[in-house]
């Protein structure tokens, strides 16, 4: 299997790439926002827990978020393999992880953290307000209250990964398919 953990913070285009990765590699993108998402939208339980958090800016209790990744990740049928798009997002959530893929006879591959400038996330995240319909867009506050906890929570999931050589910092700037090719470049190296 090929297991890629698509890093980086708000904005920094985890989403935009991932679908380029999916088609390219044939694997099964797993986003844990997109699954939060459809849950709010389904007006589930776990739904209305997620939306308290999202709607702030804040991230979804580690416990809860855990045991819907299992979930999703246990759907599928002998993958090919998962891009984590946004998980994990605390220390606990990658330790958590590993533990799982090793029951499952498997692990990451390599994490891509995609490398954009605060100043250029607020530029695409005001843009996409404007269609995107995301509450956590629309209000500039919220946005960077989910920037400073990417850097309080989030960033120091990098040094998990960069404690198993298996850490890759891509520069986001740029075309979008021009950071296609970086990271087709990085996960071919490791694969
Ligand atoms: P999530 O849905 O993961 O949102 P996010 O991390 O805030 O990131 P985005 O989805 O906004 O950005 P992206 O990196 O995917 O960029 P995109 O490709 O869309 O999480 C939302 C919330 O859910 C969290 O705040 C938290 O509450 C909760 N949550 C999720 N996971 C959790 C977890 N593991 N634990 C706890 N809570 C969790 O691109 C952004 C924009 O830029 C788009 O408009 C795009 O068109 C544009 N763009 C993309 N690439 C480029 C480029 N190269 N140049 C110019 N524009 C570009
Ligand atoms: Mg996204």
């Amino acid at each position: 299997m090929l297991n890629i953990v698509l890093f980086g913070p708000p904005g920094a285009g985890k989403g935009t790439q991932s679908e380029r990765l999916i088609d390219h590699y044939g694997l099964v993108h797993l986003s844990t926002g997109d699954v939060f998402r459809a849950n709010i939208k389904g007006e589930t339980e776990l739904g209305k827990l997620a939306k308290q958090y999202m709607d702030q800016g804040k991230l979804v209790p580690d416990e809860v978020t855990i045991n819907m990744l299992r979930a999703e990740v246990l759907k599928h049928e002998s993958p090919k393999g998962f891009i984590f798009d946004g998980f994990p997002r605390t220390s606990a959530q990658a330790e958590a992880l590993d533990h799982f893929l090793n029951e499952l006879n498997t692990g990451i591959q390599i994490m891509v953290s995609l490398e954009v400038e605060e100043d250029e996330l607020r530029e695409r995240l005001k843009k996409r307000a404007e269609v995107s319909g995301r509450v956590d867009d629309a209000d500039p506050e919220v946005i960077q209250k989910r920037i400073d906890v990417y850097h309080a929570e989030t960033a120091p999931v990098k040094t998990f990964y960069q404690n198993q050589q298996k850490f890759v910092a891509i520069n986001g700037v740029g075309t979008i398919d021009e950071i296609t090719h970086r990271i087709y470049t990085a996960v071919d190296s490791r694969n």
